[in-house]
């Protein structure tokens, strides 16, 4: 048996990290244990141009962590093609995030028309420089639990077959339908997972009361594509790689008459992954699916710091005092088997 595992530092493809005091509290969690982060640009306002992007990348450093922000773009119909060229020069943006509008937080300015971005896929394919979906239709005629699946076969397949060099990754999967479509699309097309789709299923969002803290979008699903996203993650298979998509509200926000959705794992990310990978006898695959396969797949080089995880139970706290408000973190309250314990460089 296992009880310590040593890996190269990772990173989190998929982050919300927001901003002001927030973002300060949230931070060092992520800072402890990875070493680079995707970071989304759904801000209030959101984060649509290199200058907000630069402008935000120094917020974030300027808190002076040993940690590197890898900025996005957020999509709207105003982005221009000169601006997909600068992003690229800049060396500062990684990705153009895509959200359909109105689909979560923060998306209102997000897009209306998929296919009226085509010009902007087209330049994002010249330049190499990927394109990251929030993949669920927002349609209200769409029931929610249908949503990824109803986005892969309007849109993804078109923007996929229409743009084959384009480096698509389809964030935090949800559903069987995505794991399948991108284990049969092309090396250019990759997906992110997050402790929650991997760990459960709508049940536990909805059966025996109804638990905020497990809500985010897109939404839990049944058990079988749980399964699937599960087995996805510890495949071994490049395609897929860690993104938390920790997505901090406070408390009062989420136990409300209409919650926000989002999940915020960060406190304990790597220690949840450790714990998935564990009890499904798969911790030889936590290290690739942690910092080898997302730097791959963005082409960065890997990290060479060190962590150290150790077997060793851990009760994730109630709540994280913020301000006169609080964070419940995932999984408040439970306990979980591995602890974060040491870097070494
Ligand atoms: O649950 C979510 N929360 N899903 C998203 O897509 C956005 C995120 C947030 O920003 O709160
Ligand atoms: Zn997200």
């Amino acid at each position: 048996m296992t009880n310590e595992l040593i890996i190269n530092k990772p990173d989190d493809m998929h982050l919300h990290l927001r901003e002001g005091e927030l973002l300060s509290f949230v931070l060092k969690d992520t800072v402890r244990q990875f070493a680079r982060a995707i970071i989304m640009p759904n801000l209030k306002v959101p984060v649509t141009t290199v200058d907000l992007a630069r402008r935000y990348f120094e917020e974030i450093n300027g808190h002076g962590y040993d940690f590197q922000p890898l900025m996005t773009l957020y999509l709207t119909d105003r982005l221009s093609k000169e601006e997909i060229r600068k992003a690229k020069e800049s060396k500062l943006i990684h990705g153009v995030k895509l959200y359909p509008a109105g689909v979560t937080t923060n998306s209102q300015e997000g897009i209306a028309s998929v296919d009226s971005c085509f010009k902007i896929f087209e330049e994002m394919e010249k330049n190499n420089l990927p394109l990251l979906i929030h993949g669920e239709v927002n349609d209200h005629l769409v029931d929610i639990f249908d949503r990824e699946k109803i986005f892969i076969e309007k849109y993804l397949i078109k923007i996929c077959q229409n743009f084959p060099s384009l480096r698509v990754v389809f964030e935090h999967i949800s559903t069987k339908d995505a794991v399948d479509f991108v284990i049969e699309s092309s090396k250019n097309v990759a997906a992110t997972i997050t402790p929650q789709h991997a760990m459960l299923s709508r049940n536990d969002l909805l059966s025996g009361g109804i638990k905020p803290h497990n809500y985010c979008l897109p939404i839990l699903k049944r058990e079988k594509h749980q399964k699937a996203i599960l087995q996805a993650a510890i495949s071994g298979n490049p395609k897929f790689f860690l993104g938390s998509d920790s997505a901090p509200h406070l408390t009062s926000q989420k136990q409300s008459a209409c919650g926000c959705a989002g999940v915020y794992s960060a406190r304990t990310a790597i220690e949840l992954y450790a714990d998935i990978f564990d009890k499904n006898n798969a911790l030889d695959k936590l290290a690739n699916f942690s910092n080898k396969f997302g730097a791959d797949f963005y082409s960065l080089p890997h990290n060479e710091s060190k962590i150290k995880l150790i077997k060793s139970n851990y009760v994730i706290p109630n709540e994280l005092l913020f301000k006169d408000d609080k964070i419940t973190p995932f999984l408040a309250g439970q306990t979980i088997h591995w602890q974060f314990s040491e870097i070494s460089q």
